[in-house]
């Protein structure tokens, strides 16, 4: 029976939110059993460090693509640079979300709710 590890070897992962976090979590695991991970999210400065990170551990290969879920032309985006560097995409992590400051619904914009949606459920949906 084959390892977990050797299933996994070789295979292709996006993994939005993968700067920090869980996503940057679940990132270290597949570099760690030597996939090739795509993390993605907004901040250039932080994907491009988390990636370096996971460079440095010598198994797996790790890309960062800056990308806001809460655009799908972005997301689109995003599947197309995987599938073009890598050749295959294997698995999607849709872990791109927040948490906004707890108000009252009352006292919560539209907006603010409004880009709950687009990101927590919109990108989802997009990826
Ligand atoms: N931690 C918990 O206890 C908990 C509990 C339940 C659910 N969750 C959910 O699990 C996920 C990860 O949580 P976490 O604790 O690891 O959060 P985190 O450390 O705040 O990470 C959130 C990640 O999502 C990215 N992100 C946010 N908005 C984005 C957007 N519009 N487009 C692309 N990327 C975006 C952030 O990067 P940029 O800011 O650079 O874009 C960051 O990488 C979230 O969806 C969260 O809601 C967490």
């Amino acid at each position: 029976m084959r390892s977990i590890e050797e299933e996994m070897k070789g295979k292709t992962a996006v993994i939005t939110g993968g700067n920090t976090g869980i996503g940057y979590g679940c990132a270290k695991v597949f570099v760690e059993a030597g996939m090739n991970v795509v993390i993605a999210a907004r901040r250039e400065d932080k994907g491009e460090k988390a990636a370096e990170e996971l460079n440095a551990l010598g198994k797996g290969e790790c890309t960062f693509f800056q990308c806001d879920v809460s655009d799908h032309t972005q997301v689109k985006a995003l599947v197309e640079f995987a599938v073009e560097k890598y050749g295959r995409l294997d698995t999607m992590v849709n872990n791109a979300g927040y948490n906004p400051l707890h108000f009252d619904a009352c006292d919560m914009s539209i907006e603010s709710y409004q880009q709950v949606l687009a990101t927590n459920l919109m990108g989802e949906f997009y990826g």
